[in-house]
């Protein structure tokens, strides 16, 4: 798609719980081992919220590192747009609360649900107004905190999701460098990953608090995994196509961070060597909508991606929804910090 006006990413930040909660922790609730989780996900740890700890405040640290790394000031930013499917409260938006927490007085704000593709749908709304000339400056988040929706006692899943938030910064510039977005849905199989009983649907909601309590996290795991390694590659070559380039001059392949082995099978069938993975689900596990800004935010701290970079970012899940940007990576981070990330870890206390 041809727009008016360029975009580029000139920012991306991180916004992580502190408590690292490994395999052996889990180890001591299920039924599971640590060799399973490895073998079968590539999962050593992951980071789970304290209870003080909010999906709000998650992202307000992701948009406060991303603002530092560009370098604008938040003034400058007149679109935010939150991807999550966990939320403090159905509203106000988790956008409205990151608006108000950092100033940007100029800014429109409001989030949307993709589940785990929602950052790549958030990247390509803001495109669209960036590209039309409506904008010039966009705050894009993805963050969740899935914790607060596993049923711990079922090993089937809780042993795969993190919480956390990432952010990237937009900005309007006269040479494009957001090459190629593809988004798409297949609503049919949306009970294959669902959280039910947790909105307007659901028949408790008048009961009185202390009685009320919501559902849980549910998926068929081996059907969404069949659905990943084919929704990957459709996307990633699709959003090539439209960005026109071939797959081969993708330098940096950024899925969703959900299993190593999905990730794996999704770049042998693209043809993509190894090295071209971006990955950090042995340390984060699946953070859903935040996964895949966490992911590129760390690859640039390790100097794995350079300046000049072309990635594909490529998400998939709930809903279910499926989706590839093709962003070209030219920021450089404006406070020249050296690769410390500033990640104090906690032990977990389980
Ligand atoms: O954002 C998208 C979110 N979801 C995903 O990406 C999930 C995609 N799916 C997957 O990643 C994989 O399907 C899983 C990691 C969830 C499961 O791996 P799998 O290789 O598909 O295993 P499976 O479900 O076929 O289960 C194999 C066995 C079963 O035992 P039996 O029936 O063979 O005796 C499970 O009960 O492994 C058992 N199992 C476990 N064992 C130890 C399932 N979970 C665990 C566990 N620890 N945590």
């Amino acid at each position: 798609m041809k727009f008016a006006h360029g975009a580029r990413v000139i920012g991306v930040g991180a916004g992580l719980p502190q408590v690292v909660v490994t395999n052996f922790d889990l180890e001591k609730l299920v039924d599971t081992s640590d060799e399973w989780i490895k073998t079968r996900t590539g999962i050593s740890e992951r980071r789970i919220a304290s209870d003080e700890e909010t999906t709000s405040q998650l992202a307000i640290a992701a948009a406060q590192d991303a603002i530092g790394f560009s370098g604008i000031n938040p003034e400058d930013i007149e679109l935010i747009v939150v991807a999550t499917s966990t939320p403090d409260n159905l509203y106000p938006s988790t956008a409205c609360m990151v608006q108000g927490a950092i100033g940007a007085k100029r800014a429109a704000a409001f989030d949307m649900e993709a589940a785990c593709t929602g950052i790549v749908y958030a990247l390509a709304v803001a495109q669209q107004f960036i590209g039309s000339g409506t904008f010039k400056c966009a705050l894009v988040i993805g963050v969740d905190i899935h914790s607060r929706f596993l049923n711990w006692s079922d090993r089937n899943t809780c042993i795969l999701f993190g919480d956390g938030a990432g952010a990237f910064i937009l900005q309007a510039t006269e040479k494009n460098e957001m090459l190629g977005t593809y988004l798409r849905a297949d609503g049919t199989g949306g009970h294959l990953l669902h959280i039910p009983n947790t909105g307007s649907a659901y028949p408790h909601a008048g009961v009185t608090p202390p009685q009320a309590t919501h559902g849980f996290l549910e998926m068929n795991g081996r059907a969404i995994y069949e659905f990943a390694v084919n929704a990957v590659p459709e996307a990633v070559r699709a959003a090539c196509a439209e960005a026109g380039i071939s797959v081969e001059d993708v330098d940096f392949l950024i899925p969703h961070q959900a299993n190593m082995r999905i990730i794996k099978s999704a770049a042998e069938r693209l043809g993509m060597a190894a090295e071209k993975i971006v990955s950090n689900v042995g340390e984060m596990g699946n953070t859903s909508a935040a996964s895949i800004p966490l992911a590129m935010w760390q690859a640039i701290r390790r100097g794995q991606i350079k300046e000049g970079s072309t990635c594909a970012l490529v998400g998939f899940g709930g809903g279910l929804t499926w989706g590839a940007a093709i962003v070209k990576w030219t920021a450089v981070d404006q406070r020249q910090t050296n690769a410390d990330e500033k990640t104090t870890k906690k032990e977990a206390k389980i």
